[in-house]
């Protein structure tokens, strides 16, 4: 037993948790990722893609975060026809999925069965299916037509953290190569591959400015039974996540929604000391600012993750924490955005005693329906 705690704690490297450890390696996870993306031949995968008449991005959890944003960046930097879908939604779309579409299952295990039955629907009718996956020998890797590998190393913790990074660089990347084959797309493609590759520097800087205040946040966020997270487009998938997080291993409730949704519902809800994180990118979300006045209006308590050259107006006004992330091109941004959030609900649960790597009642693959 003492042989066995003793080579977790070496496992662990030196981090109390798992999760921690790597929540902190993502710079290294990014760049395996990268340098992987770069040695691997994806000429075919990009000759589907680029030839189809549709693209469906499916996952779970985590995962289907980094598929929402991913969607999105189809649509906003290609001008192509993709959307995201929960693997066990695949049903809504299944009758009008046909030959000439391409179905991409993003999964780290690549053994989540509602994505491998999807995967395996989308196959029976006809389209192409290509694997995002941090294991190429899994079940959905081996099953799909053609395999993206991350190489962003092994995830031992149930909530999904590297592997969310890696992911969002994976779908950019492969936009990124699309753009650079395409001369009727208006988007820099170097540009784009230099902003995805310094990921990896400004994720090493995110770790070091954000520990503080994503703990001052979780000092607020451990008595609270609620939360919302707000963002604008690529915002949402982000809020989504860091919302997601917060459930997972702390056991508090939070919602993410677009922030233009509060007048239509939820800010009923908000009251004094209601916490109200928003994710404000800086690109296409400067309505942002309105929201949080409205959120200050009803005295809600604001976190507000913004570019450090970004916060001014009602950001820097009414936020109660603001989390600077260093100055970074847009899918720098994209990437490394995940990462403050994930740190509020690592502190968040440990604050409140949990042991962030066991989550009740999650398991970190699910092979049952
Ligand atoms: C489980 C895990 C999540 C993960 C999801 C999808 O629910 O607890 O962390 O995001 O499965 O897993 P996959 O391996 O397909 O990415």
């Amino acid at each position: 037993k003492i042989v066995d705690s003793f080579m977790q704690d070496v496992e662990k490297g030196g981090y109390p948790h798992y999760m921690l450890k790597e929540i902190m390696e993502q710079p290294y996870a990014l760049a395996q990722t990268f340098s992987s993306l770069q040695t691997q031949d994806l000429s075919e995968v990009l000759k589907i893609l680029e030839n189809a008449r549709r693209i469906y991005v499916v996952a779970a959890g985590t995962s289907y975060h980094a598929s929402l944003l991913g969607a999105i960046a189809f649509r906003r930097f290609l001008g192509v026809d993709a959307e995201a879908l929960i693997s066990s939604e695949f049903r809504v779309v299944s009758r009008v999925v046909k030959w000439g579409d391409v179905v991409i299952g993003v999964s780290q295990s690549g053994e989540t069965i509602d994505t491998l039955l999807a995967l395996r629907e989308a196959r029976e009718r006809g389209a192409k299916t290509v694997a995002i996956v941090n294991n190429p020998f899994s079940t959905i890797a081996r099953e799909s037509d053609y395999v993206v590998s991350m190489r962003a190393g092994p995830e031992i913790a149930v909530a999904a953290t590297k592997t969310f990074t890696s992911q969002v660089l994976t779908l950019l990347y492969i936009i990124a190569k699309l753009a650079e084959k395409s001369s009727a797309i208006n988007v820099d493609s170097k540009a784009m591959i230099h902003g995805i590759k310094m990921s990896y520097e400004i994720a090493e800087k995110a770790l070091s400015v954000s520990q503080g205040k994503a703990m001052a946040v979780a000092n607020k966020l451990f008595q609270k039974h609620s939360a919302y997270y707000l963002g604008r487009v690529f915002g949402v998938p982000i809020a989504m996540e860091g919302a997601l997080k917060l459930k997972e291993i702390a056991y508090i409730h939070a919602e993410a929604y677009p922030a233009g949704e509060s007048k239509h519902g939820p800010i009923a809800l908000v009251d004094k000391d209601y916490p109200v994180i928003f994710i404000y990118i800086g690109f296409l979300d400067e309505l942002i600012e309105g929201n949080i006045e409205e959120m200050k209006a009803r005295e809600a308590w604001i976190a507000t993750i913004a570019p450090e050259n970004m916060v001014r107006g009602s950001i820097e006004k009414y936020s109660n924490v603001v989390i600077e992330m260093p100055r970074a091109p847009l899918e720098t941004r994209l990437i490394t955005y995940a990462i403050p959030l994930q740190l509020i609900a690592y502190y968040t649960a440990t604050l409140k005693g949990l042991d962030p790597d066991k989550p009740r009642n999650l398991a970190k693959t699910v092979t049952v329906i």
